[in-house]
């Protein structure tokens, strides 16, 4: 039987960052709303000349290089992003150019917020099925680029970012499970309007997050269960949470359901805001730094997002 098991990972925050401080000084809001709200303090945010690209390059190198592998060793390379360089080639093309690698498959997966999830799932599919050996798996967005700065309901929310790993495979089980969901009927309530038909439709995000909050609970609860389930666990037995940083408020609900601690969850909204498909693999990036994941750890990780999109991940480190 092959497994597939996390064999690198990194991460990669552009430089410059945005407080809430800064935000106070265009937005009708204040640093307390902000933090108390969303649990956000600052973000990063890119470069006019910087792309996600870039972001995903920086995660991917630093992920090879802590998995001990040379790049031609990759055979697989997806990118979960909402915000490509261009619509088309694909982030994971231009991603396999900067590497300076040919030949292996790369493609983009767009499922916003569960990008990397969804991503995951793939890889390991691929690795189980005997199609791909060692895959390169990066959460890569430049949310700031499809941000309206004067909406401030939804513009202190975003940040950019890029988390990556290498999936490979193993004869020990690391990835337990995936699952993975999609509910196409609630478009309206969080979307970029804008369509690849020349026109003047706006490129900015749209959301109606009282609504999205609501839901967004429930589905993580049900997720919570599935994944525990699927493989006759119990919630005690999960070491960390990385979830997907949307809402601090989000991950308390979460953490409430799995009657697990906060100190059990790996949380850098604070500092990253929601970096989209980014945020799990930063999470998980900032939770080995910081030596709160050890190898061995099961984690229990999830998220939520524009589609609706929304899965989970059982992953023993
Ligand atoms: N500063 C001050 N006041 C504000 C701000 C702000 N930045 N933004 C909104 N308000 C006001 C509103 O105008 C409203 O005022 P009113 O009562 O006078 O009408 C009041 O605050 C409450 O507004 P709500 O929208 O109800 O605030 P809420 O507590 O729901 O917080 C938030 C808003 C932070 C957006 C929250 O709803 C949220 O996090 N939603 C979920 C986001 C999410 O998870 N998205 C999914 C993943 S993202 C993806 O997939 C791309």
């Amino acid at each position: 039987m092959i497994f597939s098991k996390i064999i690198g990972v990194g991460s990669f925050l552009p430089k410059k960052v945005l407080t809430n401080r800064e935000l106070e000084k265009t937005l009708d809001t204040t640093d307390e709303w902000i933090t108390s709200r969303t649990g956000i303090k600052e973000r990063h945010i890119v470069e006019p000349n910087e792309l996600t690209s870039d972001l995903a390059f920086e995660a991917a190198k630093n992920a090879i290089n802590q998995a001990n592998i040379g790049a031609n060793k990759i055979d697989l390379i997806i990118v979960a992003t909402t915000t490509p360089d261009k619509i088309f080639p694909s982030v994971a093309c231009n991603v396999q150019k900067k590497l300076g690698i040919k030949n292996c498959p790369a493609f983009d997966i767009q499922a916003v917020c569960s990008g990397f999830i969804y991503a995951l799932s793939v890889a390991d599919n691929f690795i189980k099925t005997n199609s791909a050996t060692n895959v390169l798996i990066v959460g890569a967005d430049s949310m700031s680029r499809i941000t309206d700065y004067s909406d401030r309901s939804n513009s202190i929310l975003w940040g950019d970012g890029a988390g990556a790993v290498i999936l490979s495979a193993s004869n020990k089980q690391g990835i337990l499970s995936t699952h993975i969901h999609a509910d196409g009927q609630h478009e309206e309530l969080l979307h970029v309007p804008t369509t690849n038909i020349k026109d003047n439709t706006q490129q900015t995000i749209e959301m109606n997050g009282s609504q999205v909050f609501k839901i967004a609970v429930n589905t993580l609860d049900q997720i919570v269960d599935e994944a525990l389930i699927a493989n006759n666990l119990k919630k005690e037995d999960i070491d960390w949470l990385v979830p997907h940083q949307a809402n601090i408020r989000i991950l308390e609900a979460t953490a409430k359901k799995l009657e697990m601690s906060m100190e059990k969850v790996i949380v850098t909204i604070d500092r990253h805001g929601n970096t989209s498909a980014a945020s799990i693999p930063l999470a998980l990036d900032d939770g080995i730094k910081s030596h709160k994941i050890k190898e061995g750890h099961l984690l229990l990780m999830e998220a939520f997002g524009g589609g609706f999109t929304w899965g989970s991940a059982l992953v023993r480190l």
